[in-house]
């Protein structure tokens, strides 16, 4: 039987971040296909066609072909035991998109050779960069024309402020590459045409660079540029330090093409080899260590309604030190309940299984009876500690909502409850009290959709939305206590409403407004998340 620290050190859970169609859906795909967890890869048309595939539950994202929940898939490759987190690669912020990076231990940074550094791209990057979360980049469609390897380089490095240091080198022409150049055993690894489209695993043939055979093959031209830039690359490029990867100053750079399969493989296994084990976490009582033997976890994401013929909530745990096992009893730290953990879920490619045990660095779904909120800590024991760092993240548009039909309002009410507490918006109370209507926060405008979407599919209930101008929201508080909205001045063009904790909350037009609002009342803290909350 191995032991916690053997299971810990082969465990790599990482999340894929990209702008859409830079092809995550292609790259998870063919990572399961060489982890054997498929066998044959479907094109990625057929599979977003499919309803059934586990990132796609939703029918929204059926129709719109993006992915807009998050979801997680397990395979083994080489010894090691990978997560993959699936995160959502829409166009809009999503607060589930970086609340799975909080479950992430390094990143994948998946990059268009043709477009470069894409906009939802650099966000993504900088939540990884923020949360010291190691990034590695991926340069896919290699097999297509695109930019110039040394250019993107530089690309990455000015719009990004992180040096690449390429692990791999492509070799052959532009928009017809034959290989990869691995700088660290000086070898080559040519690629067969294969005439399967990407749907099974690449041959290639390996050998050093210098080898007549290769030479021969390669053809004496591009042999000599491939050369010709790994010399460039060793004299003018950095060296390869994995504490600056770790300090968010270095990315590993890999140049592949996950349609075709080029470079997939020599991609995996090296980042396999780099990427961190599960790391440490902070908590009240300080660090806590995946080794430690007492159990912990935090609840990063909160899914209802996975199966709308069960009608099940999901609530995905990662889980941050000791042994899991079905059925063990655990602290749920906020409410201070046991709570035992009788059905746990795990996500194998393309189905759930029941799962027996699970160690730090595995993510676990378990049918939540109502109890799990997002950022909970669950213990093995008892008042031991609480993951104190999950961020808020304040919203930036605004909607009332109400029923169409006032005879839905306990549907209504139901489902804005069950939405809020998995995250999906953020729920606020006009403060000249209605129960027929709620104010409704969110990051980006999608989060609107999904939660029209939602409520009609799966709480049976139309609405009617009326997007509010503003643009801010501050949660009010004084020096002296909880602020009465009777002594606030000027708050005409503002809303005043109340979060969930009955909180006050200010909603203004833009940061103008806000500004104006500050100067006349000095004596209120406008803050931008509650106090108690982190702000990312
Ligand atoms: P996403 O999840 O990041 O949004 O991207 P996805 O994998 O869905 O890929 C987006 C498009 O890019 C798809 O084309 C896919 O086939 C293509 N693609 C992915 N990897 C590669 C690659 O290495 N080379 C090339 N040339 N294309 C790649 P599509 O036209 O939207 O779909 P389909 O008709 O190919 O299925």
């Amino acid at each position: 039987m191995s032991s916690l620290v053997e299971e810990i050190n082969k465990r790599r859970t990482f999340a894929i971040i990209s702008h859409p169609d830079a092809g995550k859906t292609t790259l998870t795909e063919k990572l399961l296909l060489y982890g054997g967890a498929i066998h044959l890869a479907g094109s990625v048309k057929a599979r977003k066609a499919q309803k059934h595939a586990v990132s796609d539950w939703m029918e929204i994202e059926k129709q719109r072909g993006i992915s807009v929940t998050s979801s997680v898939l397990q395979f083994d490759y080489d010894g090691f035991r990978i997560n993959i987190l699936d995160t959502p690669g829409h166009q809009d912020f999503s607060e589930d998109t970086y609340r799975t990076l909080m479950a992430a231990d390094s990143a994948v940074m998946l990059i268009d050779v043709a477009k470069g550094v894409e906009e939802q791209t650099k966000k993504l990057f900088y939540v990884c960069k923020q949360r010291g979360i190691p990034v590695f980049t991926f340069v896919n469609k290699l097999d297509r024309f695109g930019k110039n390897p040394f250019d993107l380089m530089e690309e990455i490095e000015q719009v990004l402020g992180i040096r690449a240091y390429p692990m791999n080198w492509p070799i052959g022409v532009e928009g017809s590459y034959v290989g990869v150049y691995n700088r660290q055993l000086a070898q080559v690894e040519l690629f067969e045409k294969s005439g399967a489209h990407g749907t099974t695993v690449l041959p290639s043939k390996q050998g050093n660079v210098n080898d007549e055979e290769f030479k021969a093959l390669l053809g004496a031209e591009v042999h000599q540029a491939l050369i010709d830039d790994i010399e460039l690359l060793d004299m003018a490029g950095d060296t390869f330090d994995f504490d600056k990867v770790r300090k968010g100053e270095l990315t590993p750079m890999f140049f592949g093409s996950a349609m075709s399969n080029f470079g997939v493989r020599p991609f995996l296994e090296e980042f396999l080899q780099l990427a961190p084990a599960p790391a440490p976490r902070l908590a009240d009582s300080g660090v806590i260590y995946p080794s430690d033997p007492v159990f912990s976890a935090f609840v990063f994401k909160i899914q209802a309604n996975m199966n709308p013929a069960h009608r099940d909530r999901l609530a995905f745990m990662r889980i941050c030190s000791g042994k899991f096992t079905r059925g063990m009893s655990v602290y749920h730290a906020r409410s201070g309940k046991t709570v035992k953990l009788a059905q746990p879920q795990q996500f194998l490619a393309q189905e759930r299984t029941l799962i027996d045990e699970a160690y730090p660095g595995d993510i676990v779904g378990l049918f939540d009876p109502g109890v799990f909120g997002i950022g909970d800590t669950i213990c093995g024991e008892k008042e031991r500690l609480q993951f104190r760092d999950f961020p808020v993240f304040p919203p930036e548009q605004f909607a009332r909502v109400q029923p169409k039909d006032t005879m839905r309002r306990k549907q209504f009410i139901k489902g804005m409850t069950e939405l809020t507490q998995e995250g999906a918006v953020q729920v606020f109370r006009p403060s000249d009290y209605s129960v027929e209507s709620f104010i409704v926060g969110v990051v980006g405008s999608l989060q609107f959709e999904v939660l029209e979407y939602r409520l009609k599919n799966e709480y049976g209930v139309d609405i009617l939305m009326n997007r509010l101008p503003y643009g801010v929201a501050r949660w009010l508080t004084s020096q002296a206590g909880p602020v009465e909205i009777k002594t606030l001045k000027n708050m005409e063009s503002s809303m005043l409403v109340f979060d969930i904790h009955d909180r006050l909350v200010a909603l203004v037009n833009n940061e103008w407004s806000l500004n104006w609002v500050m100067e006349r009342n000095p004596e209120v803290e406008f803050l931008k998340v509650p106090a108690d909350a982190q702000i990312i």
